[in-house]
């Protein structure tokens, strides 16, 4: 199966790129999934401009196009994910809004991070968002509060609870995406 892993935070500077650095790092020495690293800062997506509902998948736009067949491809996901102002970050918002069918009965899991929260507000925010889309979060989430303390010189260093969450989530992303496959 392909797992995508999506860094939802595009700022200069962000924390996302070493948390997901590490989230890689960790799938790779899995080895249960095909990886697709998907930082949505290099894709460049604009705010949404099709002129249609993404329902009807009549996309105009090339970047559209080449982001459906992306997400098409990919059997689970990974979002490392900051909460801004007690949301979802408006960038992965965005890049669910694109498309629609895409997403319909895949695993999904946040690694989320920020302050004292760990990012579960921003987590909790994008419950209606990935569930009217028909994705199936995990139980298990990955939350990292005060993420800057565990970085230094560009570099996340986990603790051993969120090492042993995400391999939790890893486990149960292949069981459900093993699950939903069939209902697809
Ligand atoms: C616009 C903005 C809003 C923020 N809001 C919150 C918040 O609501 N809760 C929180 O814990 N941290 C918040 N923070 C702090 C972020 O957790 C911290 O800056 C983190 O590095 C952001 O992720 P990023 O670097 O990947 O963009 C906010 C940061 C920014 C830039």
């Amino acid at each position: 199966m392909k797992l995508m892993i999506v860094i939802g935070s595009v700022r200069p500077g962000r924390v996302g790129l070493p948390v997901g650095e590490w989230v890689r790092s960790e799938v790779e020495a899995d080895g249960r999934f095909e990886l697709d690293w998907a930082d949505l800062a290099e894709i460049d997506l604009p705010w949404m401009d099709e002129p249609k509902h993404p329902s009807l998948r009549q996309y105009t736009k090339p970047h559209t196009i080449a982001w459906s067949e992306r997400v098409d491809a990919a059997d689970a996901f990974i979002f490392v994910t900051p909460e801004y102002n007690h949301s979802y970050s408006p960038a992965l918002k965005n890049a669910f809004d694109f498309l629609n069918n895409e997403w319909w009965r895949k695993p999904i899991a946040f690694v989320s991070y920020g302050g004292v929260s760990g990012g579960s507000r921003g987590v909790a925010a994008f419950d209606p968002v990935y569930t009217t889309l028909g994705a199936v979060k995990t139980t298990a989430n990955v939350e990292i509060p005060f993420v800057s303390k565990l970085i230094s010189d560009g570099v996340f260093t986990p603790t051993e609870k969120e090492t042993a969450i995400l391999h939790k989530v890893i486990a149960e992303l292949e069981s459900l995406g093993t699950a939903l496959k069939a209902l697809r």
